[in-house]
């Protein structure tokens, strides 16, 4: 079994457990990854380490998250000293632990977007899971049970990340559509969008929902052009399906992947274990990368 890359922090929605299996579905060698929703990266890390190529496009429309991977690679010991006295911070600060998160909070909202205040709220906040009210702030509350990543595992992280990674990315803050236009044939996409049963503005886990048919829009343009490209997009978990299925005229081949018990359902008190789809384009399944059949449980 592969081992499971390292990671920045817990992120909910993070694809770091299923990121062995959907390696199963890239091409040994290619030429550029470039991750057009990247959130913290986990799939980048993933094929980092696997050396698949030695180029990545690290794009993501939340800019504080792009402002901490960026510093995560490039200067992973400043972030943790940063990280480190903030974290100290909550073990004095007068009020309790959870009042320094509230305080952190506030400030992070007023403007003060640096990457440790990112990683801090991230780290302390309930299961990792991100969360924007209607104004764009941040609106996740502390966990009451955990003080955040220990600074001393965070440095072994980011230092082997930066190892994997450093020298090698390119950072945007666009929306996916402007980075899907720089993608040229010999590069692999992966796109991890947010949830459609999550991003309609019920449950603002994300930063933004995108359009349904701006998205096959943009699949459609590049089938045209035969750049490739693998979608983590829909999910079930117990009896709930999440997603619309994406049109069958795109071509794509569908597997899906067991994710394991899902933070969600967690949260709510359940066990439902959730499926998750991977659409695969064409020119990939038709040149050497096979859906192998262990893993392809329900191939639509
Ligand atoms: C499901 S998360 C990605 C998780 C990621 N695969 C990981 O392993 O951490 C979706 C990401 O898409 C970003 N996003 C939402 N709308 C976007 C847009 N229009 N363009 C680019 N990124 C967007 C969100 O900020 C969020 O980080």
């Amino acid at each position: 079994m592969k081992k499971t890359a390292p990671h920045i922090v817990q992120y909910q929605g993070s694809k770091r457990k299923l990121a062995p299996q959907i390696l199963n579905y890239l091409p040994r060698r290619f030429n550029r990854f470039i991750e057009p929703f990247a959130g913290m990266a986990a799939m980048s890390i993933a094929v980092a380490s696997e050396n698949r190529c030695n180029r990545f496009i690290i794009n993501d429309i939340n800019a504080p998250l792009i402002s901490l991977l960026q510093d995560a690679i490039e200067n992973p010991e400043t972030l943790h000293r940063k990280y480190s006295d903030l974290w100290e911070q909550q073990f004095s600060y007068p009020e309790g632990s959870e009042k320094h998160f509230y305080h952190i909070r506030e400030l992070f909202n007023n403007g003060k977007k640096e990457s440790q205040l990112i990683l801090y709220l991230i780290a302390r906040c309930v299961k990792g899971s991100v969360r924007y009210g209607a104004n764009g702030n941040f609106n996740q509350s502390p966990d009451k049970r955990r003080n955040g990543t220990n600074p001393t595992t965070l440095l072994k992280n980011i230092s082997e990340i930066s190892i994997l990674l450093n020298g090698k990315c390119s950072f945007y803050t666009l929306d996916y559509k402007e980075i899907l236009k720089d993608a040229s044939q010999g590069d692999i996409i992966y796109m991890d969008p947010p949830y459609q049963g999550v991003c309609n503005g019920r449950d603002p886990r994300y930063f933004s929902g995108i359009d349904f048919q701006d998205f096959v829009a943009a699949l459609e343009d590049l089938n045209m052009r035969g750049i490739n490209y693998l979608i983590s997009y829909d999910g079930t978990c117990g009896e709930k399906k999440y997603g619309i299925d994406l049109p069958e005229e795109l071509g794509l081949s569908k597997v899906m992947l067991r994710a394991g018990v899902s933070t969600q359902s967690v949260l709510n008190g359940g066990n439902s274990e959730t499926v998750e789809a991977l659409y695969i384009s064409q020119g990939l399944t038709g040149c050497g990368v096979s859906l192998q059949p262990e893993l392809n449980l329900f191939e639509a």
